[in-house]
């Protein structure tokens, strides 16, 4: 069903690529199709599918309604969003260089420094809120700027436009890559500034149910999506039918669960704020942060995600919890909080963590769909049981 860029988020994440009419029994629901194989009129002549790793009816659906979302032109769904990233790198060769924000998910790091090293790429990791750095860091061998924003855990902002822009005037070979996860595309959509493929932990927000681990790439160019695709196949990196279905189901709630972890995030970023045992609260929407004015020009809001600097001690608060679980991970309709120093974020080196401030002080909290009182309440007796 070819995408109508002009029908508003909810619709398009409720209608796009779910078309009945593909079904010769219209069902209005899409199909689970398990099957991991299926049957060839004659040798080599399918009707669109022949094996379950190549191409699946359900996933079909699915990224298809993600392009849609993101208004790209292919969606491509991978076994997680780590898995997304394993595919983006081997669209690169060895020799090839990546510039990447120093402030990325920990997994992201580790993935770089450990494993696409081994291939003989290299990688610069800088602080991408100046675009200057970003730019300063390009070697002839740049192949792909890789983004986050806002970042993980520290909610930093690249200017997505303004780097995007830079790096294509300098070499418009090099892909600008952006890891949307933190913002879905309810609230931001890089594409739109000139990005070439988003990428996602599914995982997170865009699941927002804590049981699915999935990872995507959107983008608009027809060469990448005949790149990913072919790797997405020979790579492996496919996730479950079953999975895609329950990723598809949750997205038709997007807009409404983002809407409502905005609220909750920004009324605990709130009393957080000025609380007398916070050092500093981080919040893209509070006119404190340093890059508020970006924030409100490039993004159309913020998740639930909130972090912030406590002045007591932080595994008293974190055990004191109870509507919070601890627990890493984000994104879902139930609060989480975590340490990020000793959690997801360990794999980071000691000294990289320590230069960029995430330390055992540093909370972050994802923000979960109860009710704003509740979560409140629980933070203020656990910052009680701190002192
Ligand atoms: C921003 C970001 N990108 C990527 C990932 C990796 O995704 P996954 O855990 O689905 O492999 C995560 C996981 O926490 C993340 O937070």
């Amino acid at each position: 069903m070819p995408t109508n860029t002009q029908e508003g988020f909810a619709t398009k994440a409720i209608h796009s690529g779910q078309d009945p009419l593909q079904w010769s029994h219209c069902s209005v629901v899409p199909p689970l199709v398990m099957s991991t194989t299926f049957r060839q009129d004659a040798p080599a002549q399918h009707r669109g599918f022949e094996y379950g790793r190549s191409g699946n009816p359900t996933r079909n659906v699915l990224e298809t309604c993600l392009a849609a979302l993101e208004n790209g032109k292919h969606g491509l769904v991978f076994s997680s969003g780590l898995g997304a990233t394993t595919a983006l790198c081997a669209l690169l060769e060895t020799g090839n260089h990546i510039v990447c924000g120093d402030d990325v998910y920990g997994g992201t790091n580790r993935l770089f420094q450990k494993c696409v090293s081994k291939q003989g790429i290299t990688v610069s990791f800088v602080d991408a809120s100046n675009t200057k750095n970003v730019m300063d860091a390009i070697q002839p061998n740049t192949k792909m700027v890789w983004l986050e924003s806002p970042t993980n855990p520290l909610l930093k902002l690249a200017d997505i436009k303004a780097i995007t822009e830079a790096v294509k005037a300098v070499r418009s070979d090099i892909l600008v890559v952006m890891d949307n996860t933190f913002l879905t595309c309810y609230f931001q959509r890089p594409l739109e500034y000139g990005v070439d493929i988003v990428v996602y932990s599914l995982t997170k927000y865009m699941n927002g149910h804590s049981d699915i681990i999935m990872g995507a790439a959107i983008t608009r160019r027809d060469d990448l999506e005949s790149q990913l695709r072919f790797i997405q196949n020979a790579m492996g990196i496919v996730p479950s039918p079953y999975d895609c279905a329950l990723v598809n189901r949750s997205l038709k709630t997007l807009e409404v669960r983002m809407q409502q972890h905005m609220k909750n995030g920004l009324a605990v970023a709130k009393f957080l704020d000025g609380h007398p045992l916070v050092e500093r609260v981080i919040h893209p929407l509070l006119p404190s942060h340093p890059q508020h004015e970006l924030a409100l020009k490039q993004t159309t809001g913020h998740s639930g995600m909130v972090t912030f600097y406590l002045k007591g001690d932080a595994f008293k608060f974190l055990k004191a919890l109870k509507i919070f679980t601890l627990a890493e991970s984000l994104g879902g309709y139930e609060s989480l909080a975590e340490l990020p120093s000793v959690m997801t974020h360990a794999s980071v080196p000691e000294a990289t963590r320590a230069l960029l401030g995430i330390n055992d002080q540093l909370i972050r909290l994802s923000a979960g769909l109860e009710t704003e009182k509740d979560i409140l309440a629980d933070l203020d007796q656990a910052l009680k049981a701190c002192q």
